[in-house]
């Protein structure tokens, strides 16, 4: 039997529309939520993905505030454009894009935002909050994950689950985040250095792949009946198409779909939870304030 296919595009759409709403009611509250997002540089897939927030934002209401700024800005100037949005009580969440240009300290400057405004969810203080369980916010690509298995009609509690990459933006958090006591998995992290990590895979109720590389998921890392995750987004050459390459997963899509009880696509699976979860987390900064 072929899986269900959980749909980003679809309960992304989902999400908006109910923030959407949200939006309405705050706004009649005299609360206009506002995301201010930071771009240094011109790197073309940064550019997309700036413009994919500022759309969303616009969709469903949140004022949207951007800063350019040049390729050879200093992390002084960086800092400061920071620090004006720290300051700024009409701003709720701050973004910096990523990656930054090789010359300015990512760390410090994801340092640099104040915590009640870190929609990333990339400071240590709300690392640290996630650990122990006191959340605050939630980082986006992980929450996208579990929101896609809950909204996909999947539990979690008992489950055994695999994570594959133990990456500070995904891997590490969603371990975090998924052995807590409202979500009740069990968590295996496998890593390039796994002992029989296919095996373990194969073994898990859930897998979710997030290692970056294509296809690395075959149907026999897989059990029968698995709800499968996909969180790689990797270019392949494609001579047949048009632009001469392809968006592929971490997960070998036709092959694990017939055995798996439900998997995500590449494109349109967690890719544009990321986005909704951000939105999601600038309503929370913004809501914060009202308190
Ligand atoms: N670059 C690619 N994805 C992200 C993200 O989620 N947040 C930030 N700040 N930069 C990114």
């Amino acid at each position: 039997m072929s899986a269900k296919i959980i749909s980003g595009n679809e309960v992304s759409q989902q999400l908006k529309d109910e923030m959407k709403q949200e939006v309405l009611g705050l706004k009649a509250q005299g609360l206009e939520p506002c995301l201010a997002v930071i771009l240094v540089g011109e790197d073309p897939a940064s550019k997309v993905y700036v413009s994919n927030k500022k759309k969303a934002c616009e969709y469903i209401g949140i004022r949207s505030l951007e800063s350019k700024l040049p390729v050879d800005a200093t992390t002084e100037q960086l800092l400061e454009v920071i620090d004006g949005y720290n300051k700024d009580k009409s701003v709720h969440g701050i973004l910096c894009q990523l990656p930054l240009p090789k010359h300015i300290p990512e760390t410090e400057i994801l340092r640099s935002i104040l915590p009640e405004k870190d929609v990333d969810c990339f400071h240590p203080y709300n690392v640290g909050l996630i650990s122990i369980g006191e959340v605050r916010f939630l980082p986006c690509t992980p929450a996208g994950v579990i929101e896609l298995i809950k909204r996909g009609g999947f539990e979690t509690s008992g489950k055994d689950v695999v994570i594959i990459g133990r990456s500070n933006i995904v891997g590490r958090p969603l371990s975090n985040m998924l052995d807590q006591r409202d979500m009740n998995a069990t968590v295996t992290m496998c890593h390039t250095r796994t002992k029989d990590l296919k095996g373990r895979s194969a073994a898990a109720d859930i897998v979710i792949a997030a290692i970056g590389v294509p296809e690395f998921v075959k149907a026999d890392m897989v059990k029968e009946g698995a709800v499968v995750i996909d969180v790689g987004i990797n270019r392949v050459d494609a001579p047949d198409n048009p632009k001469g390459f392809k968006l592929v997963g971490d997960v070998a899509f036709d092959e694990v779909k017939e055995k798996a009880a439900a998997i995500t696509p590449v494109p349109g699976g967690v890719g544009p939870m990321t986005i909704a979860m951000l939105m999601k987390n600038t309503l929370t900064a913004a809501k914060e304030t009202m308190k």
